[in-house]
């Protein structure tokens, strides 16, 4: 079997499956072989019709381009082909049940995707005249709305993409707030549960982090945390419900302390679907928050994006929201575009991403009050129906019941010679994506498995009977069923280290 320089068997020489099924396309049964779109594609194609390029007068100021780029050309029912077979070859939560912990893969329901496609959504463009996007201004402001109500918050910034960038915009708000009272600090105290992108974000704002410990039950040290509050100290960012699944019950008691010692509170809201119509952060304590909406309401993140990540502020904080947003006016909408002294300014070129704005408030009103409740419930009671129906087999990190995530760590595989990456691989054989794997960090080889609000009870117990089947067998000592998975995918085991420390990003023709 021949390979090209990115290590993939070429569709020259076949050997896409299985060498014994060698054939000039690689294709086997059904499966196709798939090289890659320059592989496929040759410069002297194209799939559409353009004039002759000599008679178009350029204005590109002398960056006229010298040479060709070399993009490969296809034409159109070869690119949809191509496309269409890659995937095939992916997973999808279209495609089953998506466990993937702290990432909530949840059904998008249809309607918000209809909804998002209407012409007068679906083409605007940011640089539209303002009187010809009022329908869009309204559905920002009812989203603000929707979004400070449901927080019991008073002001929101809808620009930042992703929650991640949230975080970003909350800290630089808490930033704005100190300097603007004059009172440098420097510190900012994350629990060692935390996601990663808290500390990134902290250090990324010029902050130095502090990790605050877990107690044996998965909660924040409340105790090391008030030990480590001081007037160096300008942020505590805590998730809740946190990374293990479960509900931060001393939260009160902790934003007080924070108050206490002049240093601001950020929550991250990425779990927000667990409690959103139940709690208010803003009756807690909360200075500001980031929402995925693409993971709460609608559009589970994957494939890299568009997300979007609204962050909602405390009194304390609302001076400092970013640029732009939109006020009702006596006559209409208009979108504050100018920055004063207290404003961050801008953190996005736009407005943000149109699309999850619709789908998100398409979510809220499809559902209403009741529903948003019962959403968060089944999301919470899903979590806990595995986490019961598990818990024999596989070992539970923590007594009680969690959240929206069920979180397992490797106890259960002891002697077995099976580790959580081989597990988690042998769950792709069984049909299924893997469970999110090592994170957190609080537990050992930790299993962190979130199946939503969106699955019924008979794909639950599928999975289940799935798991409980793979725990079996790794116990009866089935070692190689993990070692090598996994055996049934497009793909078997990657190296996963080589793939992170010597990343191939460019494609190189041989
Ligand atoms: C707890 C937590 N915080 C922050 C993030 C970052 O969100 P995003 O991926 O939208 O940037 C995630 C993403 O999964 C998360 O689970």
């Amino acid at each position: 079997m021949s390979m090209n320089s990115q290590g993939r068997p070429t569709a020259a020489t076949g050997g896409g499956e299985s060498a014994q099924f060698e054939s000039f396309s690689g294709h086997v049964g059904l499966r196709l072989a798939e090289p890659l779109i320059y592989e496929l594609g040759t410069v002297e194609t194209t799939g559409v019709d353009f004039e002759a390029l000599d008679d178009l007068e350029l204005a590109v100021g002398g960056l006229e381009r010298t040479s060709e780029i070399g993009c490969p050309g296809l034409a159109e029912p070869d690119v949809v082909r191509h496309y269409t077979r890659l995937s095939r070859r992916n997973y999808g939560i279209d495609m089953g049940v998506f466990p993937l912990g702290s990432c909530t893969m949840k059904h998008n329901p249809r309607l918000n995707e209809k909804m998002a496609r209407l012409p007068g959504f679906g083409d605007i463009h940011p640089l539209a005249p303002k009187r010809a996007v009022q329908g869009a201004f309204q559905l920002m402001d009812e989203l603000s709305h929707w979004l400070m109500t449901l927080t019991n918050m008073p002001a929101v910034a809808l620009s930042p993409k992703a929650g991640a960038h949230g975080e970003l915009c909350g800290v630089m708000a808490i930033r704005a707030a100190l300097e603007a009272r004059g009172d440098a600090r420097e510190i900012i105290l994350c629990p060692e549960s935390a996601h990663g992108t808290n500390p990134a974000t902290a250090a990324f704002c010029g902050y130095k982090v502090k990790s605050i410990p877990a107690k044996d039950n998965g909660k924040v040290d409340i105790d090391a945390l008030k030990a480590a509050l001081d007037d160096t100290v300008a942020a505590v960012m805590l998730t809740n419900p946190n990374t293990c699944g479960l509900f931060e019950t001393e939260i009160r008691e902790i934003a007080d302390a924070i108050h206490k010692a002049g240093a601001f509170f950020y929550c991250d809201g990425a779990n927000f679907n667990a409690i959103m119509g139940k709690v208010c952060p803003g009756d807690l304590g909360v200075d500001a928050m980031h929402f995925n909406l693409h993971k709460t309401f609608s559009t589970p993140h994957g494939g890299g994006g568009p997300g979007s990540g609204p962050v909602v502020f405390s009194d304390a904080l609302k001076a400092h929201v970013p640029v732009p947003y939109v006020v009702k006016t006596a006559d209409g909408f208009d979108l504050v575009e100018d920055i004063d002294d207290a404003s961050m300014g801008r953190l996005t070129a736009f407005h943000g991403q149109m699309g999850m704005y619709v789908r998100a408030l398409s979510y809220m009103l499809s559902h209403g009050g009741d529903g948003i409740q019962q959403a968060a419930e089944d999301a919470v009671l899903n979590a806990n129906y595995v986490l019961a129906s598990l818990s024999d087999v596989m070992t539970a990190s923590f007594d009680g019941p969690c959240m929206h995530e069920a979180l397992f760590d490797d106890r259960f595989l002891k002697d077995t010679g099976v580790t959580t990456l081989d597990f988690a691989k042998a769950m792709i054989d069984e049909g299924y994506h893997p469970m999110t794997m090592y994170f957190p960090l609080v537990v050992h080889g930790a299993m962190l498995i979130e199946p939503t609000e969106s699955e019924s009870k008979a794909n639950m117990d599928q999975f289940i009977r799935s798991m409980r089947g793979l725990a079996g067998a790794a116990k009866a000592g089935e070692v190689e069923r993990f070692s090598g998975a996994p055996y049934h995918a497009p793909w078997g085991r990657l190296d996963e280290t080589q793939a992170a420390r010597q990343p191939v990003l460019r494609y190189a023709s041989e």
